[in-house]
C-alpha cells in the first residue's frame, strides 16, 4: 500500500550558537545549505507536499527556498515553543494532509535519502502510527534517548535533561526524523504538554502518547550514526563538512576518480566528476562544475560552475563560470573569470586573466596577458604581456582577433578593434585601428640611436668602460 506522503521540515530556530547574522539552516556544506541538503534527501520519498516551518529570519529562509526548492511551501512559527509546536503549526495550516507525514530537522544535512526511504517503507509496511529514526552513538550527551521494554518494543523518548541515571546510560538516540500517520499525528499533537524541564512542546512525546492511545509505534535504526548529526555551532559545521567530504570522495574514488590527497580535496555534492579524472592535492570543485574523463586538475585549483572537457589539464588556477575545452591547458596561475570559453586544445598559461573571452581551438596565451571581452581565433598566438583594453571608463568593448593571428609581446589592443585572420601585430604596439588580414601592424615609435652618447654624457662610468672594451679601444683595462 503506497499512501500519500508529505514532509515537514523544521527550520524556525535562529541557531544562536552559530553566532551569525545568517539563520543556521542557510549555512553551507559542500554546495548546499543545511536545509538544502535536507530537502534534497526528503525528495526520495516522493512527497506530494514539502512544508518548511520558518521563524527566525523567515524572509531570508523563504528567499533561499524560492531559489533552491520552489516546490516547497512555508509556514510561519512566530515563537519557537518546541518541536511539537512547530509541527502543530504546519499541520494546522494544512488540514488536508493525510497518509504519511515525515518530520525532519532543517539542520541535519547528513541524513541519506536511502535512510528516509527505508524509514517510510518500514513505517507503511508495518502499519505503524509513529516510527522514529534512531541511531546508536558513543556519546549521546544532549540528545533524546529511546526507551524500550525488555522485548525491545519502543516505549518513549526521554530528553537528556529530563532523563534519570538509568535513561542517561541509553546509547540509542532520537535522530529527530519521524514518520507519522497524519491523523494520529494531529490527534496526539493536540495532547502535548509542556511538563518538562524546558517547558516546551516536545514532538518526541507523541511516541508515548500514540502508544498509550493504542497505536503501534516503532523505530528504524540507521547503520551510520553520523547521519543523525545536527549542527549547533561552527565547529560542528566543520565536522559535518568533513564527514560529507569523506562520503563524496569515497564514492568518487569508487567510481574511478583518482585523488592524490582526499583530505585536501573538497568537492561539492552538486559537482560531477567522470571516471579517470585525476585530482591533485588542494582541489576545490564547486557548484555546477563538471569534469570530463581524463582531465587532470590541480594541485591547488578552485573551479566554480566550470565545465572541463576530456583530457584538459588545469594547474594551480582559479576559474568561475568558465568552459575549458577538451585537451585545453590552463595554468599554472591562470584566472578564468565568468564567460571564459576555451576551445579544444587552447592554452592559457601563467598569470593570464580572461573574462567574457572565447579562445579558439589551439590558440595560445601562454604568459602574462589580459583577455577581456575578446574573441581569439583558432591557432592565434597571443604574446607575453598582451592586453585587451576593453573598458573606456564607462562602457566595455570587444576585441576580435582572427584565426592564425600573431599578437606581438606587450601590445595593447584598444577595443573596439579587430585584428584580421593571419595578421601580425609588432611587439610593443598600441593598436587602435583595425588590422586587415595578412597585414603587419606596427604602432610604436621608431628606434633612434644617438651615436656615442655614453662616451659624451657618462664618461668614466662602468657603462663607458664596457662600451670602450667592446669597441676594442686601447688603454682600457680588462674588467
Ligand atoms: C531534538 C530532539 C531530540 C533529538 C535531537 C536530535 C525534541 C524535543 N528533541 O533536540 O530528541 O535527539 O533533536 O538532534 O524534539 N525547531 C523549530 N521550532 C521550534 C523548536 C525547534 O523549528 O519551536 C527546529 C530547530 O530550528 C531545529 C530543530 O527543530 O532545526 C530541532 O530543535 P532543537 O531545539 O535544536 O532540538 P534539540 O534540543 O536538538
Ligand atoms: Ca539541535
Amino acid at each position: 500500500m503506497s499512501s500519500e506522503r508529505s514532509a515537514i521540515i523544521l527550520a524556525a530556530g535562529l541557531g544562536t550558537r552559530m553566532k551569525s547574522s545568517k539563520p543556521k539552516v542557510l549555512h553551507e556544506v559542500l554546495g548546499r545549505t543545511l536545509v538544502g541538503h535536507v530537502l534534497r534527501s526528503v525528495k526520495a520519498i516522493g512527497a506530494a507536499r514539502q512544508i518548511v516551518v520558518v521563524g527566525a529570519a523567515a524572509d531570508q529562509v523563504r528567499e533561499h527556498l524560492a531559489e533552491v526548492a520552489p516546490e516547497a511551501e512555508t509556514v510561519y512559527q512566530d515563537k519557537q515553543l518546541g518541536t511539537g509546536h512547530a509541527v502543530s503549526i504546519a499541520m494546522d495550516a494544512h488540514p488536508d494532509l493525510k497518509g504519511t507525514v515525515v518530520v525532519a530537522f532543517g539542520d541535519a544535512p547528513l541524513l541519506r535519502s536511502s535512510s528516509i526511504a527505508e524509514l517510510v517503507e518500514v513505517h507503511e509496511k508495518k502499519g505503524n502510527a509513529v516510527t522514529v529514526l534512531t541511531a546508536f552513538v558513543d556519546d549521546p550527551t544532549g540528545l533524546g534517548r529511546i526507551v524500550r521494554d525488555n522485548e525491545g518494543n519502543v516505549l518513549r523518548n526521554v530528553e537528556h535533561r529530563d532523563a534519570d541515571a538509568e535513561e542517561l546510560a541509553i546509547r540509542e538516540i532520537n535522530s529527530g526524523t519521524f514518520a507519522c500517520d497524519a491523523d494520529v499525528l494531529r490527534e496526539q499533537l493536540a495532547r502535548l504538554s509542556t511538563a518538562n524541564d524546558q517547558g516546551e512542546y516536545y514532538l518526541t512525546d507523541i511516541l508515548e502518547l500514540a502508544r498509550e492511545a493504542g497505536h503501534t509505534v516503532g523505530a528504524v535504526v540507521v547503520d551510520d550514526p553520523t547521519e543523525t548529526l545536527g549542527c549547533n555551532d561552527r565547529s560542528q559545521l566543520a565536522e559535518l563538512r568533513r564527514i560529507l567530504q569523506g562520503r563524496i570522495n569515497t564514492e568518487l574514488m569508487k567510481s574511478g576518480v583518482t585523488m592524490d590527497d582526499p583530505a585536501t580535496t573538497w568537492i561539492d555534492a552538486t559537482v560531477k566528476v567522470a571516471p579517470d579524472v585525476t585530482l591533485r592535492p588542494g582541489v576545490q570543485l564547486k557548484g555546477a562544475t563538471a569534469v570530463d574523463s581524463g582531465a587532470e586538475i590541480g594541485p591547488d585549483t578552485t573551479l566554480t560552475d566550470t565545465i572541463v572537457g576530456a583530457g584538459a589539464v588545469v594547474v594551480r588556477s582559479h576559474a568561475d563560470q568558465a568552459h575549458i575545452g577538451q585537451d585545453a591547458h590552463v595554468g599554472p596561475y591562470a584566472h578564468l573569470r565568468p564567460a571564459s570559453k576555451l576551445a579544444e586544445s587552447a592554452k592559457v598559461g601563467a598569470f593570464v586573466e580572461t573574462k567574457n573571452a572565447e579562445i579558439g581551438r589551439g590558440a595560445k596565451a601562454n604568459h602574462l596577458a589580459y583577455l577581456g571581452d575578446a574573441t581569439v581565433g583558432a591557432d592565434a598566438n597571443i604574446g607575453c604581456g598582451v592586453i585587451t583594453a576593453n573598458y573606456d571608463g564607462v562602457h566595455k568593448h570587444r576585441t576580435e582577433i582572427g584565426e592564425g593571428a600573431f599578437i606581438g609581446c606587450d601590445s595593447v589592443l584598444v577595443a573596439p578593434v579587430s585584428v584580421g585572420d593571419g595578421a601580425y601585430v609588432a611587439a610593443g604596439s598600441t593598436i587602435v585601428k583595425d588590422v586587415e588580414p595578412g597585414d603587419l601592424a606596427v604602432a610604436r615609435a621608431r628606434q633612434a640611436a644617438l651615436t656615442d652618447w655614453v662616451a659624451k654624457k657618462r664618461p668614466g662610468t662602468v657603462s663607458d668602460q664596457a662600451a670602450r672594451r667592446a669597441k676594442g679601444e686601447a688603454g682600457v683595462a680588462e674588467a
